[in-house]
């Protein structure tokens, strides 16, 4: 299984849950951390919890090894870039689930409308997949989505 957090925009919470999602699952599977992104801060969070994990941001190199890591690991977590680039192409060509945290703002919830077409025009190149969800992070409690269509 293969998870990606994705977003274009930074500082909506893509390192923070994808650490916390590896950290969860490394209690129940074989678990790889994916730092794809520049900052590196997943990848330095996941080393001082002792997670397994690698950094790779070269687009054809995440293309090509990800299927490599899947034989070794069973669940691979990925932390996008905060950029609509080839990187994050080559991750939503790789992933199973696309995951897209989202600040509770209208107007992030409109700029997320990009990420949802890259992850739509994946999923109609591969008959399905990534699956995809999007989800409110940072949100103060009892905060709620009216509405939303892609
Ligand atoms: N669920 C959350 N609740 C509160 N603060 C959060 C949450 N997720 C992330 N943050 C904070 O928001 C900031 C940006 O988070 P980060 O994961 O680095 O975002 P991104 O990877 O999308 O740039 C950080 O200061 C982080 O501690
Ligand atoms: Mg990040």
């Amino acid at each position: 299984m293969i998870v990606a957090f994705s977003n274009q925009k930074g500082g909506v919470g893509k390192s923070t849950a994808a650490v916390h999602m590896a950290y969860w699952l490394s209690q129940r599977q074989k678990t790889l951390m994916v730092d794809a992104d520049a900052q590196q801060s997943s990848s330095v969070w996941a080393k001082s919890l002792g997670l397994a994990y690698q950094v790779i941001q070269d687009p054809e190199d995440l293309f090509e090894t990800i299927p490599q890591m899947q034989t070794q690991y069973t669940a691979l977590v990925i932390d996008g870039p905060g950029s609509l680039s080839e990187t994050t192409k080559a991750i939503l060509a790789r992933c199973d689930l696309a995951l897209v945290p989202c600040q509770s703002s209208g107007l992030d919830l409109h700029s997320s409308h990009k990420i949802l077409r890259f992850i739509k025009h994946a999923t109609e190149l591969r008959s399905g997949y990534p699956k995809a969800a999007l989800f409110l992070s940072r949100a103060t409690k009892g905060t709620v989505v009216e509405s939303y269509a892609v």
